[in-house]
């Protein structure tokens, strides 16, 4: 996190730039109004917006939502019939048939191509019916573990053109998420490629999903994509060849028609507690809401190049990369690689070499690609760039002020849009060339978008002047995910019980005096690592299922490149010695179980934790040490034996 110093690196507020008056769409006062339509006449307003799409039967009920936790139903625009490949390609076809659909580059900056709306129509027809084929029908769940190539997304929209309902797993996750992921959703098909490159360095894709399934269980059937050709696994008859099958199928492949409530992805995200959540996204609310937030927030037009860096495995890979801009008609690109391969101007390269107009990407990567320099991007002619996204977790001023110095060039304004899995799309953001910036806020709610802030009662915390407290949405939006798959109580129990009848986000934020909105971070157990959602309940119970481990209590600190490192407290088994070997062995098992993403950053062995009296781990003087406030740790006179935190205090690992 950055120290006092770095509050001084950026100005408090940055007016719209001149430069972007000829790109704008929407006014202060364009805004101003649609945003109080959008609340004081609902109906009136998502009547016009559902015109966005293409609809088999254009829906006339707007929305029927009830977030009474014991009564909880979501839905929107129900009585609406559509397919959303139809929609992210054929309608495109009259007109755009030969524009760039999405661009791939590769890994390997020597790899890219190109593929038209046509093409894509053409590849997603044949993947839906190879999905046929190996016995994929509508309702069906299908788990994708892809790396970053344009088959990824045509197997998206291959499974949207079928009714099928897409579980996307990130393909950094280890082969026991894998797992869970699969079975928590009774997935019986998985789309996958030999391997992933990232960083010249192979992912041993369809290995790891041999395995899963071994623990799993239950997957009948395997697409495979040759993507880097080395040799893998098979079992003959479970698994198929895309490149073979797809020589005999069909390239017309009807889209089912959908209705708008039936559920078009799961996508799987960490909470305070227990293993991640199945997040349910509907078929018709969903899309609207990343088509509507996708051109609002973005504008992009008619061939230009949108480029947004996160993977398919995170929602902004599926709202921002896939079908937002694809529903919208524009180009999108994929990019397989990281930003630092095969040097750190990856990022500034590909944007010069394929003339992107967007960049949408998160403060972790800013943060890492600030640290090389600037005249790693200013050796790129980044002249074709015109507006700047965020995304992810709070941007600090130091990196907001490079990105818009460096990065912009002073001439873009920078979108600092704050969402979450849950909410399918953006929710609070500033628009470009509506609103002036301030860096670090996440700024002001997109239409339809209530916020309010309570404090621990659940009472309102509401009056003018600066306001601080916890973050929760009053109303129902399109895209709201509609359930937890397979656990509707826990649905109901994580965002609807907390403050009754408020759907609580999970995030404390401060509205200043001029109404802008600043998300201050998690006020539960969820850490957020380089952008990525971690549970400190799923680390620990993958540290406790190592045979040498008693105990295990995971926090967030602060950390200047990935925003929260994890650091973990472990205690031992008796006669167990804490060593540097035993160390790196439960970094590497943390590794093994969940990931890479979830690699404990620092491992502090304790002869015992701090507990209350009835056996409660305090996590908050945990996080206080982690933190190193240690002059913070407040009242421990509650605790069990009061000692225990001056053994922590005394061995904390220094640096
Ligand atoms: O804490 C907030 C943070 O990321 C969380 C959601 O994570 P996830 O579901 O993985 O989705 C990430 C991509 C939308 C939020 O609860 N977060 C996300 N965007 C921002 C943010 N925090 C501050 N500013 C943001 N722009």
């Amino acid at each position: 996190m950055p120290d006092e110093s770095h509050f001084a690196t950026a100005p408090e507020l940055v007016p719209v730039p001149d430069d972007y008056a000829p790109y704008s769409r929407t006014s202060l006062k364009q805004y101003q109004e649609r945003y109080r339509r959008s609340i004081e006449e609902p109906d009136a307003f998502w009547t016009e917006e559902l015109r966005r799409l293409d609809w088999i039967k254009t829906p006339t009920e707007i929305s029927n939502v009830n977030w009474d936790p014991d009564n909880l139903s979501i839905e929107w625009f129900a009585d609406g019939v559509l397919n959303v490949s139809y929609n992210c390609i054929d309608r495109h076809l009259d007109q755009r048939g030969n524009d760039v659909a999405l661009i791939w580059e590769g890994d390997n900056p020597g790899l890219h191509s190109a593929i038209t709306y046509r093409q894509l129509h053409n590849h997603v027809c044949r993947m839906a019916n190879e999905l046929k084929k190996i016995g994929v029908t509508k309702g069906d769940r299908v788990t994708l573990y892809m790396p970053m190539i344009p088959e990824a997304l045509y197997a998206m929209l291959a499974c949207t053109r079928i009714g099928a309902v897409h579980s996307v797993v990130f393909g950094g996750f280890s082969p026991d998420s894998l797992a869970g992921r699969i079975k928590d959703c009774e997935s019986e098909f998985v789309i996958t490629a030999d391997q992933g490159v990232r960083g010249n360095k192979p992912i041993p894709l369809k290995e790891n999903v041999d395995r899963a399934i071994e623990i799993a269980g239950g997957v009948k059937a395997v697409l495979c994509v040759r993507h880097t050709g080395a040799d893998i696994g098979w079992v003959e008859g479970r698994d198929f060849w895309h490149h073979e099958l797809t020589l005999q199928v069909d390239a017309n492949c009807p889209p089912e028609p959908m209705n708008a409530e039936d559920p078009l992805f799961i996508l799987y995200t960490s909470g305070s507690t227990g293993k991640p959540k199945g997040v349910l996204h509907t078929t018709g609310g969903y899309l609207l809401w990343a088509a509507m937030t996708f051109d609002t927030v973005f504008e992009v037009e008619r061939g230009e190049v949108f480029w947004c860096t996160a993977d398919i495995g995170w929602v902004t890979g599926h709202t921002y990369l896939t079908y937002g801009p694809l529903a919208n008609g524009v180009t999108t690109l994929v990019f397989e690689g990281i930003p630092t391969y095969p040097k750190a101007d990856r990022f500034w390269e590909v944007c010069d070499k394929h003339k992107v107009n967007v960049l949408y990407t998160a403060p972790t990567a800013l943060r890492a690609l600030m640290r090389e320099g600037d005249a790693l991007v200013e050796a790129h002619d980044l002249s074709s760039l015109r507006l700047l996204g965020s995304v992810g977790e709070p941007i600090n001023p130091e990196a907001w002020a490079w990105y818009h110095r460096v990065v912009g060039k002073g001439k873009c304004p920078i979108v600092d849009t704050w969402w979450q899995t849950e909410t399918g799309g953006c929710m609070i953001t500033p628009l470009p060339g509506a609103h002036d910036l301030k860096p670090g806020a996440a700024s002001k709610p997109m239409y339809g978008i209530e916020p309010a802030l309570v404090d621990g009662e659940g009472h309102f915390i509401e009056g003018e002047g600066e306001l601080t407290g916890n973050l929760v949405i009053k109303r129902s939006w399109p895209g709201q995910m509609r359930t937890v798959y397979g656990d509707h109580k826990r649905f109901a129990e994580t965002y609807f019980s907390t403050y009754r009848g408020l759907y609580f986000t999970g995030d404390g934020a401060r509205r200043d005096a001029d109404h802008y909105w600043w998300i201050t971070g998690r006020v539960d157990d969820v850490l957020n690592v380089s952008g990525h959602r971690l549970g400190t309940a799923e680390i620990e119970s993958a540290l406790v299922e190592h045979v040498d481990v008693a105990e295990a209590a995971v926090v967030g600190y602060p950390h200047d490149i990935k925003g929260q490192g994890v650091y973990c407290y472990v205690t031992l088994n008796a006669g167990v010695e804490p060593t540097a070997e035993m160390e790196a062995e439960l970094k590497a098992h943390v590794r093994k179980e969940i990931g890479p993403v979830a690699t404990p950053d620092v491992i502090q062995f304790a002869p015992a934790l701090p507990k209350t009296r009835s056996g409660k781990i305090m996590r908050r003087i945990l996080r206080k040490i982690a933190e190193n406030q240690l002059d913070a740790l407040g009242d421990t006179s509650t605790l069990a034996e009061p000692g225990v935190v001056d053994d922590l205090v005394a061995n904390r690992p220094q640096g």
